[in-house]
């Protein structure tokens, strides 16, 4: 006796990194950004708080679209507010795939696609990356939705915009970037966004603002695709205080910057620093760098985290795993290497 679609009973429900609530932890396992918020956003948050919360918020988050539209040099039409990128995500998958049908991405790639894919009851397609870092030119074939990480999660790789509008425009489908690192990369998608409908861009405030409490994404799309999404979102999927706290936050680009600076000086500390302990280093577009090395890598992470020093640790395939460190403050990543070099 079930009460539940079939898919759902069948499926595994996502885990996510551990988020652990006691204190004491150095946190280097799900990619947040190691600096606090804008005070802005603080300020924002106090003011929504005391004069707003009676009412509804507005339902299509107008005011943060206007600002992320200027920011990325799109109109606020081409922008849907979402609770986290996650709830971009789902909202793409509702909207476009349906039972029986096929939705692709890379593998290795961001674990949630597969878990969304069967909350649908349709399958999930991993096609892995080829040797040079590439995906087959026949990757979209068939599919009802293609998402790519990019730069993509766990490894921090990155493939060249240009070949993403590529494949949009040969593709059947919508051909989804998604974004979630792209602030930490030299190069994104958004611009050419107006060369194809197809291409859809998804970001999230949760790592390069600081904001991964607050849960707040958004897709960037033409705007008759953004219009169709709109039919699929909750009423009131953003909050008027995440609302107000988000368009703080992308309106700080002082901040912003600062903090973004950091983040990438100590990445490229921490790149030298693995690549020294004898580790292979992947060259990391994202705020986390990727490791491989030929001995077995459970036992590092597990001593790590007896030391309460949390990474990730990745079983990718047979003979293929490795460890992802998210890029912590100075002192953070410091502790870890020493931990590291000690073992
Ligand atoms: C590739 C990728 N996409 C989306 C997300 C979800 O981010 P959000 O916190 O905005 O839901 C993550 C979170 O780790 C991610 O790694």
């Amino acid at each position: 006796m079930t009460y539940f679609r079939p898919s759902i009973d069948a499926m595994q429900g996502y885990i996510p990194g551990e988020q652990p609530q006691q204190t004491g932890f150095i946190k280097l396992n799900t990619n947040e950004n190691p600096y606090p918020p804008s005070p802005r956003v603080i300020e924002a948050i106090h003011k929504t708080a005391t004069d707003r919360l009676r009412l509804y918020p507005d339902p299509v988050a107008r005011n943060f679209c206007e600002s992320a539209g200027k920011l990325l040099g799109v109109s606020a039409d081409s922008v849907l507010a979402t609770n986290g990128s996650d709830e971009a995500l789902t909202i793409l998958m509702r909207a476009c795939v349906g039972e029986g049908r096929k939705v692709v991405a890379p593998l290795p790639s961001y674990g949630l696609y597969g878990v969304l894919a069967d909350i649908q009851g349709c399958c999930l397609k991993s096609i892995p990356w080829q040797p040079d870092g590439s995906l087959p030119s026949d990757f979209t074939a068939g599919a009802s939705l293609a998402l790519i990480t990019n730069p993509n999660s766990p490894t921090g790789t990155m493939l060249p915009p240009a070949t993403l509008l590529k494949m949009a425009e040969q593709a059947s489908c919508l051909v989804v970037a998604d974004e979630a690192y792209a602030d930490f990369a030299p190069v994104n998608s958004v611009p050419d966004i107006s060369q194809c409908e197809r291409l859809v861009v998804t970001r999230t405030l949760s790592k390069s603002y600081s904001l991964a409490g607050l849960r707040f994404g958004f897709i960037v799309a033409d705007p008759k695709v953004i219009a169709t999404l709109m039919k699929v979102k909750d009423s009131y999927n953003v909050d008027a205080i995440s609302i107000a706290a988000a368009t703080a936050a992308i309106e700080d680009r002082t901040y912003f910057d600062t903090c973004r600076q950091k983040v990438l000086a100590t990445r490229d500390r921490l790149e030298t620093a693995l690549a020294k302990l004898g580790f292979t280093v992947t060259p990391s577009q994202a705020n986390f760098v990727w490791i491989e090395r030929n001995d077995p890598l459970r036992p590092i992470y597990e001593s790590l985290k007896e030391q309460k020093i949390l990474i990730r640790y990745f079983h990718l395939a047979a003979n293929k795993e490795g460890l992802r460190i998210s890029v912590g403050t100075d002192a953070e990543i410091d502790a870890c290497l020493d931990a590291m070099a000690r073992m």
